[in-house]
């Protein structure tokens, strides 16, 4: 197992020959994709005809089916089958999962309870996706609803929470804030959000000779694929999971849902293709979204600006079908220090959908409450915010002791605050008229934390000369297809128009996918491993070959480049190499994994938000001016699709402070946006000027790279600075999301 010390050993990526790694590289999938070559799972051509499957949403939020007709919709033109939980073909009971990266069996219509508003209790197929639309529309279903049990915030009680068993407990938060000279104590909201992926979660699936061939849309094909054997009750050998190409995942395709389970069951029996989409309508319920919370924040400090106690709690809400719930005071374990914290979430059960992860879980909710709250107490400190975080910015990890891997956060705020002219800004809030609008600047810190998981990853090279990068890992539209040819181009000497990558195949050498920001260093990182082999296999090849100009020279002096291998002035290519000895090719997997000591350091991808907001007191109407951040995320892969990531993620930051979240109908348990023209988000008009800088950096103790995450960390804090930069504006502080017109009017300082 590797050490922190083996990642510091020189490799070809440091080396960066060929400078490949770190600049902006054209994406490997782009031409396929613009040129309409690059099918998502629902446009994958089967081997026939498809048939079309339609799932029946449950029109109440709890209950039982009482009765369910379906004479009409079995009668209707064109249909196949018809399926409720009377006569779906048998498969796996629902079970408890051994564990999150294995999952476990995801069974549809398994009994009559209802467990959400849109949970799928029936199944039309038909030739066609109109008849089987049709025909769903006739299926008569009786329920006997339970009493509502969707009204979060009636029982969220964050005001009175109390110390619990899993809470963050350092010193003694509550003797120091009643001693805190200096206190703030406030109440945030934020709401439910859903990931309305531009894609929606879709699948096809067919069978030959007993396999089951199936295209999903999936940020995991491995665990996709478990999941899938574990629910139809089969071999996983006997599954060719597919996921090539992802319209979007942002942590709601980590899960399977029946439009997988539904796909792969019908076209076993009957015999033909299946497709099942989601509609956007439906995904809202069917599959997850993040969960709103209520967070608490106190906080206590010196007149001179020291933190001396500090505390988040948030309340979120869990469901029946899962325990999942929105934890948003994690990261404040490791932002700012103060000698006595208490941070801690709890869940409410409700009867709503189930939630899941959505971009920067935890981070992007909690950020939105503890980096305002910091802005309110630099105001009360008669502090810069800037200058109060500084003086708040701890030697060592303030939760758990340990050092830092790197930290560049204040680097991040200076550098943000030089290039976005932050000496501009009035301390005061409304001071800046631009005509009928009141300007105002905010900034906000960003902090995420750095994993790395154990992933395996093969590197061929064929009698062309032609590297072949192969992976069981997924590109959601991050870029992976693309830093996965840098890495390997990097670390076989050859041009990137010699490389291949083949990825979305759950068979091939596994990895735990895309999401929490791990994608890229740990797929990556794999792929070093598996060309780290290659080469010595090659190297080795190359001086046993008599033939070879590299004869009897020393392994260790064989240099990779220029698509060859040489040593001084001797050289050959690797064509002639591999087809004089390896005409069938050489292939290798390698793998990586978190260095065994790795745990001695806390490891984070840091940043500051910085953004100009104009107000227009008589309407209450907010428009982003410019945003700028500043990130620290280690050696940056690609400095296109890296800075896709972070825009990104501040562009949803400034959607979690303007304009996005579900209401929920407390009623049905449903939510009322169900489509992009009631569930709002913001489109090119509501973005201005927007930039993102990523500052030279490597992390030697996170992977052998260097590298850290970009995705999640964009989202974290960039909506608080968005917030700030509203009160600097005109003086109005909003602590419910999203600050639309009418709470920013009803909040204006008169
Ligand atoms: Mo991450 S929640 O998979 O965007």
């Amino acid at each position: 197992m590797s050490t922190v010390e083996d990642f510091q050993k020189p490799n070809p990526i440091k080396e960066n020959r060929q400078g490949l790694i770190g600049k902006p590289v054209d994406r490997y999938d782009g031409p396929l994709k613009v040129s309409g070559k690059a099918p998502y799972a629902y446009e994958v051509q089967p081997p026939s005809a498809p048939s079309y499957g339609v799932m029946v949403p449950a029109g109440i939020a709890q209950g039982r089916i009482i009765t369910i007709d379906t004479a009409a919709a079995e009668a209707s033109p064109g249909v196949k089958a018809v399926w409720t939980h009377l006569n779906v073909p048998k498969h796996a009971a629902p079970a408890v999962p051994v564990d999150f990266w294995t999952g476990g069996p995801e069974p549809v219509f398994a009994t009559d309870r209802v467990r959400y508003f849109g949970e799928p209790v029936a199944f039309v197929c038909a030739d066609t996706f109109e008849n089987a639309t049709a025909a769903a529309q006739l299926i008569a279903i009786g329920y006997a609803a339970d009493e509502p049990n969707s009204d979060f915030h009636a029982k969220a009680h964050v005001l009175d929470i109390t110390p619990g068993p899993n809470d963050v407990v350092v010193g003694d938060f509550a003797g120091a804030f009643a001693e805190a000279p200096v206190t703030l104590d406030e109440v945030w909201t934020t709401p439910v959000q859903n990931h309305c992926q531009m894609e929606p979660h879709a699948s096809i699936a067919w069978w030959t000779d007993g396999v089951c061939e199936a295209h999903t849309s999936c940020q995991g094909v491995v665990r996709t694929r478990g999941i899938l054997a574990m629910t139809l009750e089969m071999d996983k050998e006997n599954i060719l999971l597919r996921s090539r190409y992802i319209g979007g995942g942002f942590g709601g395709k980590m899960f399977t849902y029946a439009d997988l389970i539904l796909a792969a069951l019908a076209s076993r029996e009957l015999g033909c293709p299946v497709k099942v989409a989601f509609t956007r309508q439906h995904m809202m319920h069917g599959t997850i979204h993040r969960p709103a919370t209520e967070q608490r924040v106190r906080l206590g400090a010196t007149p001179d600006g020291k933190i001396t106690a500090m505390s988040l709690l948030g309340v979120s809400h869990s469901s029946e079908p899962s325990p999942f719930f929105e934890r948003t005071s994690g990261f404040a374990k490791s932002l700012y220090a103060s000698p006595n914290r208490l941070l801690g979430d709890r869940s409410v059960p409700t009867g709503l959908p189930p939630g899941g992860p959505l971009r920067a879980p935890g981070e992007a909710s909690g950020t939105l409450s503890l980096e305002v709250a910091m802005d309110e107490m630099a105001e009360k400190l008669g502090l810069d915010p800037i200058e109060f975080r500084v003086l708040n910015e701890p030697e060592v990890d303030p939760t758990s002791g340990k050092p830092f891997s790197i930290r560049q956060l204040v680097r991040c705020m200076r550098e943000g605050a030089q290039t976005f002219g932050w000496d501009r800004r009035q301390a005061a809030p409304g001071q800046v008229r631009d005509g009928r609008w009141l300007v105002g600047m905010g900034m906000a810190g960003a902090i995420r934390g750095n994993m790395l998981m154990p992933a395996k990853c093969s590197i061929a090279v064929d009698a062309d000369g032609i590297v072949t990068v192969r992976q069981g890992m997924t590109d959601i539209g991050t870029g992976t297809y693309t830093v996965l040819a840098q890495i390997a181009a990097e670390t076989m000497g050859v041009l990137m128009s010699d490389v291949r990558v083949i990825i979305g195949e759950a068979e091939a050498p596994p990895t735990p996918g895309s999401g929490g920001q791990f994608g890229a260093a740990t797929a990556g990182s794999a792929a070093l491993a598996a060309g780290m082999k290659l080469r010595h296999a090659i190297a080795t090849m190359a001086v046993a070959d008599p033939a070879s100009p590299l004869h009897e020279g020393v392994i260790e002096e064989v240099e990779f480049r220029d698509g060859g291998v040489a040593i001084g002035n001797r050289s050959e290519s690797l064509k002639a190499l591999i087809s004089r000895n390896a005409p069938e090719g050489l292939d290798v997997i390698g793998e990586s994994a978190q260095a065994s000591d790795g745990g001695a350091w806390s490891q984070h991808t840091f940043g500051a938000h910085f953004a100009e907001v104009g107000v227009d007191p008589i309407t209450g109407e907010t428009r982003l001016r410019r945003m700028l951040g500043v990130f620290a995320c280690g050696r940056i892969l690609n400095a296109k699709t890296a800075r896709s990531q972070l825009t990104g993620g501040m562009i949803w930051g400034v959607s979690s402070a303007l304009h996005e979240g579900n209401e929920v109908d407390v009623r049905f348990g449903s939510f009322l946006g169900q489509d992009l023209a009631s569930y709002l988000v913001p489109v090119q008009a509501d973005i201005g000027e927007l930039d993102a800088i990523m500052l030279d950096e490597v992390d030697d103790i996170a992977n052998p790279l260097g590298v850290k995450g970009v995705g999640e960390l964009g989202m974290a804090g960039s909506g608080a600075a968005v917030a700030n930069a509203i009160y600097n504006a005109c003086g109005a502080r909003v602590r419910s999301y999203p600050i639309t017109p009418e709470k920013l009017i009803a909040a204006l300082p008169q």
